[in-house]
């Protein structure tokens, strides 16, 4: 049934958008103004696509917004739905199938996360490499529709390599032109590399959580990412991943970890961060 309920929803997508896509992106907590740059925009509430759920969790705003970065059409999720807010596994990877069915090629998904490493700074962000997948679910648990994917997919390479590779060149540029600009060399050593952590939420971790999971090798932690990006490889799709480092992991300053904080900093990055979408878009977008 959720591969009739995925062609559904991106019949009725398409109905309100029909330039061809080859790119969605999913914004992360904090980062939802990217949607906001979009031409020619077309929004749709979530509420109104047949069988999306809706978002509730603060800074996401919970519509898809379908529009042109310097021409190239792409999709927006502006808002996202976690697993901590209730839903099931299949509402949270339910946008990505009918992504798929959609004919998009390409997945970029973007989230808040905690840092696990001392020189990986709040403010600045971090392309994922890897994931552990510590939410205690798969979302492709339960009887597998061929048409979707195999039923043991291959996960060897979740995040894709050329991908990773036009980030880590992007983000060359944009420090180098930081850096001819500013004396500030925190400022131009924005992007780091590494592997995201999911975790169910909503608590944030115990400090001792955040041992253990530095030990188990994630550079980061977070409450999402890895459902879709399972979903999205499940259909063949390329994957993405960038993690805005909204805090420093539960214990590893004398501070405690608040939403207000998470938000906050990702408005502070909000600038880079669509720049460096927009020109990555640039070149995968086609
Ligand atoms: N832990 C989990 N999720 C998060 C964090 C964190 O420290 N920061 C932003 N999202």
């Amino acid at each position: 049934m959720s591969y009739e309920k995925a062609v559904e929803a991106a019949e009725f997508i398409r109905s309100k958008y029909s330039k061809p896509i080859g790119t969605a992106i999913v914004l992360g907590s904090g980062l939802g103004a990217f949607a906001d740059d979009l031409e020619n925009a077309v929004s749709i509430p979530y509420e109104l696509i047949p069988h999306f759920a809706r978002s509730t969790v603060e800074g996401h705003a919970g519509q898809l917004v379908l529009g042109e970065i310097n021409g190239i059409p792409i999709a927006v999720q502006q808002g996202r739905f976690h697993y901590y807010e209730g839903y099931e596994m299949e509402q949270v990877m339910f946008p990505m199938r009918a992504f798929g069915r959609l004919g998009i090629e390409n997945v970029i998904l973007t989230n808040a996360a905690g840092s696990l490493n001392t020189d990986m700074r709040p403010g600045s962000l971090m392309l994922i490499t890897d994931h552990l997948n510590c939410m205690g679910v798969n979302p492709l648990r339960g009887k597998n529709d061929d048409r979707f994917g195999p039923r043991f997919p291959d996960m060897t390479a979740v995040y894709d390599k050329e991908l990773q590779e036009i980030v880590v060149k992007e983000a060359d540029t944009i420090s180098r032109e930081r850096l001819a600009n500013a004396t500030d060399k925190e400022a131009a050593d924005f992007l780091h590399r590494g592997v995201y952590c999911a975790l169910s939420g909503p608590t944030y971790e115990t400090p001792a959580e955040i041992h253990l999971y530095r030990l188990l090798g994630a550079d980061a932690v977070g409450m999402s990412t890895v459902p879709e990006a399972i979903a999205a490889r499940h259909q063949g799709m390329k994957v993405l991943g960038i993690s805005c480092i909204t805090n420093f992991g539960a214990g590893m300053t004398r501070e405690a970890i608040n939403h207000a904080e998470v938000m906050e900093t990702g408005a502070r990055v909000a600038e880079v961060f669509k720049e460096l979408l927009r020109r990555v878009i640039g070149r995968v977008g086609h």
